[in-house]
């Protein structure tokens, strides 16, 4: 049973809990004590300027590093020194800063990759031939739903950037995860571009808890229901956007920094 907290009347379970985590990279301290809690459900923003130590975050909440010092729980459970795939198999799923596809394969080649790593048939090469179909059944399903099916037959490599991160978002909700992870959707995307992933973003499922990484603090507001600022490795903020907007830290942290705030 995760941990439930009273709030207004309601119980809230916590999705992600993030506990005075430190991470050191050899002499460079990247987080302290960075706390953070997030509701199931919750669609959070983690915004900060370059450097902030937003990726890294995400590496630990992850298991693709470990924490020099602090705790990560979800929903209750202490998953600090996780593998990330054992993350992964308790529905944990994220996307990268650097797009992650094969770009000379199809879209439906990539989901169909995508989806094999999940099954048991992994490393049996279609096992019969009704069960492939299925697979393929499946993939497209998942394009259809997602307004990507009449790309299928496409390589990845002519689709465009926004299309790709739309792609990449769907392979990560192939494992129909609890808890997904997004670091910067919107990167290098035309505002035509954003405009393709934000809605996306929007209509995931309200019980799956997502937590992404912004750049442009508009963007942010636009999806997110809170934001946490991060700076220097600590949590310089955190709230709805009439708080965030109203923080005069906040504002000192961003003035001067429009445009270069990645
Ligand atoms: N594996 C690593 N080894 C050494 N330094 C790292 C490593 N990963 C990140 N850093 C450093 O940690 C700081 C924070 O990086 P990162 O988490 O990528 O920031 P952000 O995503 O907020 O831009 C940067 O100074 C970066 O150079
Ligand atoms: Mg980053």
């Amino acid at each position: 049973m995760a941990k439930t907290v009273k709030k207004a009347d309601r119980a809230i379970m916590i999705a992600l809990q993030i506990d005075n985590v430190d991470v050191r990279f050899g002499g460079l301290q990247v987080l302290t004590m960075c706390r953070l809690s997030i509701e199931a459900g919750e669609k959070r923003a983690i915004i900060g300027p370059n450097g902030a130590g937003k990726t890294t975050l995400f590496n630990v909440i992850s298991g693709i590093i470990m924490p020099s010092a602090g705790k990560v729980l979800s929903f209750d459970q202490d998953i600090t020194r996780s593998p990330a795939h054992v993350r992964a198999m308790h529905g944990l799923a994220r996307t990268f800063q650097i797009t992650n596809l094969f770009n000379n394969l199809s879209v439906l080649e990539n989901i169909i990759l995508g989806l094999q790593a999940l099954t048991s048939t992994k490393y049996i090469f279609y096992r019969t031939t009704s069960s492939f179909t299925e697979l393929i059944d499946n993939a497209v399903s998942l394009l259809r739903t997602w307004g990507l099916e009449d790309k299928k037959d496409r390589p990845v490599r002519s689709l465009s950037h926004g299309e790709q991160r739309q792609l990449e978002i769907i392979l990560a909700l192939a494992s129909r995860p609890k808890i997904l992870l997004l670091d910067e959707p919107t990167q290098g995307l035309s505002t035509a571009e954003t405009a393709l992933v934000v809605p996306m973003v929007r209509s995931l499922d309200p019980s799956t808890t997502v937590l992404f990484i912004e750049h442009d603090m508009d963007v942010a507001f636009q999806m997110a229901d809170k934001i946490t600022v991060l700076y220097y490795g600590s949590v310089l903020a955190e709230g709805t956007e009439d708080e965030i907007r109203g923080n005069p830290n906040v504002a000192e942290v961003y003035l001067g920094l429009e445009g270069d705030n990645a």
